[in-house]
C-alpha cells in the first residue's frame, strides 16, 4: 500500500523531497497535495514532477477542507516556524501524522506542551528528522546522565541575513568583516534570534537536557561558504563531540543539503518495513 502524503512548503526542502518522491519512492509514496502560501512556488514545483500530479493549495483552510485531505496519512512540513505554530494542532486534531522540519517552533515550551498533550490524546506520531546535524541518536541514549550540551554554529553572515537578531541588536550583517562570535545564549534564545538558522538547537534541546539548559554560540565568518555545527556533550557516560561541515542547499543558503537528505531518509524509514538501525 502506498503512503499518501502532502507537503507544506515548496522551497529548498519541500521541492527536493517532492522530486525525490516522484523519481525514486513512487513505489511506496503518493504525493496527493502541496500547500504553499506563494502559489508560484507550488506551481513551479508541480511542473518538475512527472509521476505524481498533486493538488495545489495556497491556503491552509482550503487544504484541510478538500476531499483529498481525508486520504492523507502523513503531512510533511517544510515551510516555517509560523506554519508549525498555526497549523500543527489542527493537523493533529484531524489525526494526521506530521513530519516537522521547522523544529525551532518547539523551543516555545507552552506550545510544545500543548502539542505533546494533543499528540497523546489523538494517538498520532510527530516525526522530527535529525536535520542538519548528527549525534541525536547518541544524545537520546545518554540524556539522563548529561550535564552539558553546547552547539556552536558557524555560518557566512549572508546565511544569517534577515534574522531578528540584527534588528534586536541594531547592527547589520554587512558590518561583519571577520570571524565574530555574535551570539551566546540558550537554545530558546537562539531560535528566537535566528529562526531560520538554528532549528537544530531546538532539536538538541528536545533530545537532550531541554531547550533552557542547551547552550548555543553563533559565529559569523565571512571567509566560509559552508554551514558548520559543532556539538559538545559531557556527562557520566564520557564525552560526545560531533562536527558537521555542511554544504548549503543550492536554492537556500540558510538550509544545509544534509537537512534535505535527512528528511528523505526519515520518509524512507517511515514508509518501508525491515531493518531499523541507528534509531
Ligand atoms: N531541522 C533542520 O535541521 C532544518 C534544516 C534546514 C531548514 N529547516 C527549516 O525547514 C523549513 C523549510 O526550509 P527551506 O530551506 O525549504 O525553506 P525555504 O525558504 O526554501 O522554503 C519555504 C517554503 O515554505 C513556504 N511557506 C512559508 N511559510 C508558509 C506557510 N505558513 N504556509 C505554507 N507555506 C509556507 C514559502 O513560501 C517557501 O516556498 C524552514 O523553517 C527552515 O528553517 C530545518
Amino acid at each position: 500500500m502506498k503512503k499518501k502524503i502532502s507537503i507544506i512548503g515548496c522551497g529548498a526542502i519541500g521541492s527536493e523531497l517532492a522530486q525525490h518522491v516522484d523519481s525514486n519512492m513512487a513505489k511506496n509514496v503518493t504525493l496527493l497535495s502541496i500547500l504553499d502560501i506563494r502559489p508560484e512556488n507550488a506551481e513551479a514545483l508541480k511542473l518538475k514532477l512527472s509521476n505524481n500530479s498533486p493538488l495545489l493549495f495556497n491556503n491552509f483552510d482550503d487544504f484541510v477542507k478538500s476531499e483529498s485531505f481525508k486520504e492523507v496519512e502523513l503531512v510533511i512540513e517544510a515551510a516555517s516556524q509560523n506554519a508549525i505554530t498555526s497549523y500543527l494542532n489542527q493537523l493533529i486534531s484531524f489525526k494526521k501524522d506530521v513530519l516537522v522540519m521547522s523544529v525551532g517552533a518547539f523551543a516555545n515550551s507552552a506550545f510544545f506542551s500543548e502539542v505533546s498533550r494533543n499528540v497523546e490524546s489523538n494517538d498520532i506520531n510527530i516525526y522530527v528528522p535529525s536535520g542538519a546535524i548528527a549525534g541525536i541518536d547518541a544524545l537520546k541514549s545518554v540524556k539522563n546522565s548529561v550535564s552539558y550540551v553546547t552547539l556552536t554554529t558557524t555560518k557566512n553572515p549572508n546565511s544569517l541575513k534577515d534574522s531578528p537578531f540584527f534588528k534586536n541588536n541594531n547592527f547589520t550583517v554587512d558590518s561583519i568583516k571577520k570571524r565574530t562570535l555574535i551570539f551566546e545564549g540558550s537554545a530558546i534564545e537562539a531560535v528566537q534570534n535566528f529562526p531560520a538558522n538554528v532549528n537544530v538547537a531546538a532539536l538538541l534541546g528536545l533530545a537532550g537536557i531541554g531547550v533552557e539548559k542547551t547552550k548555543v554560540n553563533v559565529i559569523a565568518d565571512p571567509s566560509i561558504r559552508i554551514n558548520k555545527h559543532e556539538i559538545k556533550v559531557i556527562g557520566k557516560f564520557g564525552e560526545l563531540i560531533v562536527r558537521v561541515k555542511n554544504i548549503p542547499s543550492s536554492t537556500n543558503p540558510k538550509t544545509s543539503y544534509l537537512a534535505i537528505l535527512s528528511v528523505i531518509e526519515c520518509l524512507r524509514s517511515i514508509t518501508t518495513k525491515g531493518f531499523k538501525y541507528g534509531t
